[in-house]
């Protein structure tokens, strides 16, 4: 059967990957989150102590980047490593949620994963999420879904996520994090986070995955048609 891409971009914690993860699953293509490349490419840079600021520092940085997706048979999820460790975890910690908006407003920096993550869909058959991706990275994608929730339900469902692994965290301070990311990536100069004009709006803050996955399914059913 033919194959497609499948774009999913949006705010902050709307349902993205769980969404993106139900159709991979489903049309037994490959995700992509291409969140987690910015999110490994602040931990460097927090690590390393590179100043995102000065563009010759991030360019020999980035130099030193590689990274990659691998497949977890146990988690059943592909995870993200950054020169050959497995930082899947460290990556969804406060930490790099912090500064990981304004690591991705940087030129150098969304270059070098854009041209990775174009790469990855040269085969097709991928659904990939984030902020840009039906806007630059696949402007011709074959199906785009753009995904909104209401603001206290996307902050709860976050604060859920990071309460499981840190019962320190407030949910104010999820609420500040998730606001402030969202202003950035909304109001960066390259590529900032905005619905491509053919993509279909999702408002999933009040569907259950069972009728979220029955409905873009349709949709899929649609774009198939079309090719
Ligand atoms: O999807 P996420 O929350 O893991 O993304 C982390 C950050 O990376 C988000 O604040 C904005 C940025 N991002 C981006 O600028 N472009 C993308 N395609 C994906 C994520």
């Amino acid at each position: 059967m033919k194959k497609i891409i499948i774009t999913i971009d949006g705010y902050s914690s709307c349902g993205k990957s769980t969404l993106a993860k139900q159709l991979a699953r489903e049309l037994d293509y490959t995700y992509i989150d291409s969140g987690a490349m910015y999110r490994a490419i602040t931990l460097y840079f927090i690590q390393n102590r590179i100043d995102w600021n000065n563009h010759d520092e991030v360019r020999e940085a980035l130099d030193n980047i590689e990274l990659e997706f691998e497949y977890n048979p146990i988690t059943q999820a592909s995870e993200m490593h950054l020169n050959g460790e497995n930082v899947e975890l460290m990556i969804r910690e406060m930490l790099v949620a912090e500064k990981v908006s304004e690591v991705a407003a940087v030129k150098e920096v969304r270059e070098f994963a854009v041209a990775q993550q174009q790469k990855m869909g040269e085969q097709k058959g991928i659904v990939m999420d984030g902020r840009d991706i039906g806007t630059t990275v696949f402007p011709d994608a074959e199906l785009k879904i753009f995904m909104t929730a209401d603001t206290a339900i996307r902050v709860e469902r976050r604060f859920k996520e990071l309460y499981a692994r840190n019962k320190n965290i407030s949910i104010h301070e999820v609420k500040e994090n998730l606001e402030l990311r969202d202003y950035i990536d909304t109001n960066r100069e390259i590529s900032p986070l905005r619905k491509a004009e053919d993509a279909i709006i999702l408002d999933n803050s009040q569907l259950t995955p069972d009728d979220q996955l029955r409905l873009v399914m349709q949709w899929v059913e649609d774009a198939l048609m079309v090719q």
